[in-house]
């Protein structure tokens, strides 16, 4: 199916099986490795002076991937009123004219994929195939938005009415966007909020994570090369605080956000409590996502599903599992099964291809998840209990059996799986159990039963929901992604009404 108008359909994988395809993917890598990286704040394509650190890679602990200078508040604020003062000829820019740039940045995204893969696996510690998954989903979400952008920007719909008076709808972007994004898909989130907020006609300012500024510094200058004008889109590195810095900047008209739920909040009680105009928040936060497993599903499907949902890219993805709820009379077989799935993982350096979980973001990240993991052997059934490399930031996978589902009160993101187990007839109460969290992102049904299936759809409220398969993934254009709850505002990353989002209507009447 031709997702994108045209001839243009999602960007292509790498058969690592084919040796020949694998050479040529390394030896690009390699070459992206021969390069230095930096990340600089960037205003109206000018870098800005400020605090320099470097970026250290998550493989080893001690590495420097490249230099950061991190954004002054002043500097933020300078970044604004740049953002502003570009916004007017970038939303008056054709639609046709601003989806090329996109279609330009998504070919050049290609073209340097050796440098993109490099800094994926140094900065932030992915593996060669979530690297790559990472890359093209980048691509899909520029062409995609292209796409859908230059028909819905074009010249506006024509509404009915009376004779001698012509009505028209359009869209039109809001002003400054910020977008904040996290560093666990530092290339695709990153360039999926700011593709978006500058297809709709926004001027964008964007702060990626502290963690990964390198490869959003690198995608910004693509998209400059691509032909988005330097004055419409601005870098600022930094840490939360700048985040909070351009969040409450009076010139904001709209903030994109994809991070913890705690920080979304944060920023919607900033944007309330501003006397200025009312700005639209887009949120994209986390989830206790649960999986439901009952006595018909196949045991070998559910445990190949159940580890790569909860254990690749070592969990730190927003859709990954994190409450397997199994049925009782089914529970010991697949656990096992799952537990011996999982025996079978290799933790290692990301960059060897054969590496199935690499280090999780940071020091930080990995003290919050030992701790968890320390908490959950003291007070649960431990299952499965993997082991990690001493150097570097590495956690192990690890199973742990509760004994009622709201035990796991809040999102751990690493590669930790909870189980619970229910009776045949006490799935009415698991599913209310699962809502009461609040969450709403992503949920996994195993069941050969399809009234089964229908009664855990109808009962839980979240934004993506897989059958029979496993969790994580979300294909631009083809599973429109994103939650609500406590899990975001709902718009769906990659789907057909994400941008409207970014856009305000404006009515045109005419006395003709
Ligand atoms: P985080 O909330 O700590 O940080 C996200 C971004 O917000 C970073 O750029 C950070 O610097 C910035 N920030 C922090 N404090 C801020 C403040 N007060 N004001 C403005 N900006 C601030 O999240 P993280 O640790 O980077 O990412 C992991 C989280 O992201 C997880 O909860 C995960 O579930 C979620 N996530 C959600 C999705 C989704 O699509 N729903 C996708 C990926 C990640
Ligand atoms: N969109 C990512 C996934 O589906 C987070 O796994």
């Amino acid at each position: 199916r031709d997702l994108y108008g045209k001839d243009r359909a999602n960007s292509r994988g790498v058969e690592f099986g084919h040796q020949a395809s694998l050479d040529l993917l390394l030896a690009e890598i390699r070459q992206g490795a021969q390069q230095s990286y930096r990340a600089e704040p960037l205003i109206d394509g000018r870098a800005a002076p400020g605090q320099a650190r470097s970026v250290i890679s998550p493989i080893d602990g001690t590495t420097s991937v490249g230099q950061v200078t991190e954004a002054s508040p002043e500097t933020a604020d300078r970044a604004m009123a740049a953002a502003r003062a570009g916004f007017p000829a970038w939303s008056r820019t054709e639609a046709n004219v601003r989806a090329a740039a996109l279609m330009r940045a998504a070919d050049l995204l290609e073209q340097r994929r050796g440098a993109l893969l490099h800094l994926l696996q140094t900065e932030a510690g992915k593996t060669l195939d979530d690297a790559l998954s990472e890359v093209r989903e980048a691509v899909d979400f520029c062409r995609y938005y292209a796409a859908q952008g230059k028909s819905l920007f074009g010249a506006g719909e024509a509404m009915p009415g009376p004779t001698g008076e012509s009505n028209v709808l359009r869209l039109r972007g809001r002003g400054v966007f910020v977008a904040i994004s996290p560093w666990n898909f530092p290339l695709a989130i990153f360039l999926g909020q700011v593709g978006a907020a500058l297809m709709a006609g926004n001027a964008v300012v964007a702060k990626p994570a502290e963690q990964t500024p390198l490869i959003a510094d690198l995608a910004v200058r693509i998209l400059h090369e691509a032909g988005v004008p330097k004055t419409a889109l601005h870098l600022i590195p930094g840490d939360g605080r700048i985040g909070a810095r351009l969040v409450e900047n009076k010139d904001v008209a709209g903030v994109v956000f994809t991070g913890s739920t705690e920080v979304a909040r944060i920023i919607n009680r900033t944007l309330a409590a501003k006397d200025a105009a009312i700005v639209p928040l887009i949120a994209e936060t986390g989830g206790i996502n649960a999986m439901v497993v009952d006595a018909t599903a196949l045991p070998e499907q559910v445990a190949d599903d159940v580890v790569m949902s909860a254990f690749r890219s070592a969990g730190q993805r927003c859709s990954a599992l994190r409450l397997l709820c199994v049925q009782e009379d089914v529970a010991e077989r697949m656990i096992e099964m799952i537990a011996g799935s999982a025996r079978e993982l290799k933790l290692a350096d990301p960059r060897e291809v054969s590496t199935h979980i690499g280090p999780v973001i940071d020091r930080e990240a990995k003290e919050k998840l030992d701790a968890h993991v320390a908490a959950m052997k003291r007070s649960a059934k431990v299952h499965y209990a993997g082991e990690a490399p001493a150097a570097g930031t590495y956690v192990a996978p690890h199973i742990f059996e509760l004994n009622r589902p709201r035990d796991l009160a809040e999102e751990v993101f690493g590669p930790i799986l909870h189980v619970v187990r229910y009776k045949a007839d006490g799935l009415t109460n698991v599913l209310e159990a699962i809502d009461a969290s609040g969450y709403g992102l992503t949920l996994g049904v195993h069941s050969r039963i399809d009234a089964t299936v229908e009664q855990v759809v109808e009962r839980l409220s979240v934004g993506n929901v897989y059958v029979n398969r496993n969790m994580i993934g979300a294909v631009v254009g083809v599973q429109p992604f994103g939650g609500h709850g406590l899990s975001g505002t709902g718009p769906k990353a990659g789907g057909p009404h994400y941008l409207l989002r970014f856009a305000t209507e404006q009515t045109v009447t005419i006395n003709t």
